[in-house]
């Protein structure tokens, strides 16, 4: 028997042998008692919205201004940051939206995730002798996914929006016609990523004007992606997947090595699925399913937390058992977790409040639990992209939507004059059986490459609905999503306003590595001390995450919007 099995099975038995001694606790009372004196607010009456980007917050609010709901802005917010923020995410990545239709009272996820071609060759990440081919899995075009932002934001327009497409395109068309100013992030990014950029003749031409990255303050433009997006206004999904966008995207790839076909990209689906839904402490929490392993992975960290008070505990202890608990949770995520419409899973096992309670009695009071079960992967920075943002409108529709190229620019390959910057979210896949990918995580083969199939990802785009306060919350961060979107839910039931979550300091544990990373003063010393005598390697680790929340309090019908300070060219606005 695998000894990851083994130790699974010894920690349900546990569960059903052991005394209860925490079970009082899953029946703890949520965190707000009192009842509301005032009728709670029914529509916020104002809008919110929070990006990363003061370009797409603004884009928002102008289509909202034309009569257009949260979803219009969604699809105006997403379009301007595949503009004016490439480096995170654009028309050539995917995305994961968590919705709320306020008319309806409807949960929604939409997955607009990327797929692998149908060519896929695992044996294409590989070197001659057999070692993983980082380069391949994170460069160029076959480190692409075949692209599924532009047909989620088509179906986000068509089945909730109110306004054409054309209308809540616009914003992102006239910024990449007319150009603006790149932040300080951009540049970086480009600077960073020129070596790469410089293979490739039309990702130079589009990045790199006379040869060089733009000069800070001089005004940029991309008008071969504002053609690209005209072509989806004037013919939604076929001005991307079919015609003249993909002939040219399928011929930019194959001429470069790649794999793509025309019916890769006609094939595409953008598709509606169940949300995953937790209740914590008598909050809703409706956020993401698989293909995202966030939303599985924050129900066990949740279930095995209900169980436990920890409003009663110091800050060490506190800390002992979130971490324990997302311990628990990755070690499944690396397990089990992958495309649903090709593996299957024990998501009945995963989600309920039983197999956490096993899990949860597995968790020593005052002592680290080693991850040693499995073989060790090495750690890995994950670089600060992919993005995130969240919105609100005047009649209570929310969007949370998480959108990627991956990694910092994608594969950094432009396909010929097309403007779109593909993704490199091959690298998602568990390309290589257990050799981490660029988050350090590891997978079986529950989320190995196959044709068609969605990559496992991490993004966990989040609706909380508590007795009185709602919130949308998501945040980039590879791996660290599931625990930033986690931590800062967490605060968000204790009672923390929208600028408090974005600002708190952050730490993280996935299983594999065995360390807890930490943000610079996000532990006392007293507790950096004494989580290290219960056994934790305390890794510094510098500061993570976008976090881009909106927060409505259905007591005083007051809306807060906040980007993560971490990052000062996010704006989260109310108006
Ligand atoms: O889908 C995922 O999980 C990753 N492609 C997200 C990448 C990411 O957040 C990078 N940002 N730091």
């Amino acid at each position: 028997m695998n000894l990851a099995l083994r130790w699974r099975i010894v920690l349900l038995g546990l569960a059903f042998t052991a005394a209860p001694a925490f079970a009082a606790g899953a029946t703890a009372a949520p965190a707000t008692t009192q009842p509301a004196a005032a009728p709670l607010a029914q529509r916020p009456g104002h809008a919110a919205i929070a990006s990363a980007n003061f370009l797409a917050t603004n884009a928002g609010f102008e289509v909202l201004a034309k009569g257009g709901n949260a979803f219009d802005a969604a699809v105006a917010v997403a379009s301007t940051l595949s503009v004016v923020e490439p480096e995170s995410s654009g028309i050539g990545g995917g995305f994961m939206a968590t919705l709320h239709v306020a008319k309806t009272n409807r949960d929604v996820f939409l997955d607009a995730r990327e797929t692998a071609p149908a060519a896929v060759n695992p044996k294409d990440y590989l070197n001659p002798d057999g070692t993983p081919n980082r380069d391949a899995a994170l460069k160029g075009p076959l480190s692409a996914g075949i692209p599924g932002e532009p047909a989620g934001l088509v179906w986000l327009a068509k089945h909730y929006g109110r306004l054409p497409l054309k209308d809540s395109l616009a914003p992102a068309i006239r910024i990449a016609r007319d150009g603006f100013k790149p932040d300080p992030r951009l540049l970086a990014s480009i600077k960073g990523e020129q070596k790469d950029l410089e293979r490739w003749p039309a990702s130079a031409a589009k990045f790199l004007p006379g040869g060089k990255p733009p000069a800070a303050g001089a005004v940029w433009r991309d008008p071969n992606q504002a053609r690209t997006w005209e072509r989806v206004a004037e013919k939604g999904d076929a001005g991307f997947y079919q015609g003249e966008t993909a002939r040219k995207l399928v011929a930019a790839v194959r001429a470069a090595g790649g794999n793509w076909t025309l019916a890769d990209l006609a094939g595409y689906r953008a598709k509606e699925r169940q949300p995953i839904v937790i209740d914590y402490r008598g909050y809703r929490i409706v956020t993401a399913p698989p293909p995202s392993s966030g939303g599985v992975a924050m129900a066990e960290i949740f279930n095995i937390l209900s169980g436990f008070d920890l409003s009663k505990m110091d800050q060490a202890h506190r800390v002992h058992t979130i971490v324990e608990a997302m311990r628990r949770a990755f070690r499944d995520h690396n397990d089990y977790l992958g495309d649903p419409d090709f593996v299957k899973m024990p998501l009945a096992m995963l989600l309920s409040p039983y197999y956490a309670d096993g899990l949860r009695q597995s968790i020593l009071p005052d002592r680290a639990t080693p991850s040693s079960m499995l073989p060790h992967g090495p750690a890995h920075d994950p670089g600060m992209h992919t993005t995130h943002f969240s919105i609100i409108d005047k009649d209570g529709n929310m969007v949370a939507i998480t959108s990627t190229v991956n990694y910092i620019l994608g594969s950094t390959f432009v396909a010929g004059d097309t403007g779109v910057l593909l993704n490199d979210e091959m690298d998602d896949f568990a390309l290589v059986p257990n050799k981490p990918n660029v988050y350090g995580l590891l997978g079986s083969k529950a989320n190995a490459p196959e044709g068609g199939k969605r990559m496992l990802s991490s993004m966990s785009p989040s609706i909380v609905i508590g007795p009185e306060r709602t919130a949308v919350i998501g945040s980039p961060g590879g791996s660290t999503i599931i625990t930033q979107v986690m931590e800062g839910i967490l605060h968000f039931v204790e009672g923390q306003s929208a600028q408090q979550i974005v600002s708190d300091k952050r730490f993280h544990h996935q299983f594999l590595p065995d360390v807890v990373d930490v943000e610079d003063g996000v532990f006392d010393a007293a507790t950096s001390a004494e989580l290290k005598r219960m056994g934790y390697t305390l890794k510094p680790r510098e500061p993570w995450g976008f976090m881009n929340v909106v927060t409505w309090d259905r007591r005083t019908n007051t809306l807060d919007a906040a980007s993560d300070p971490r990052r000062p060219s996010g704006l989260g606005k109310v108006q």
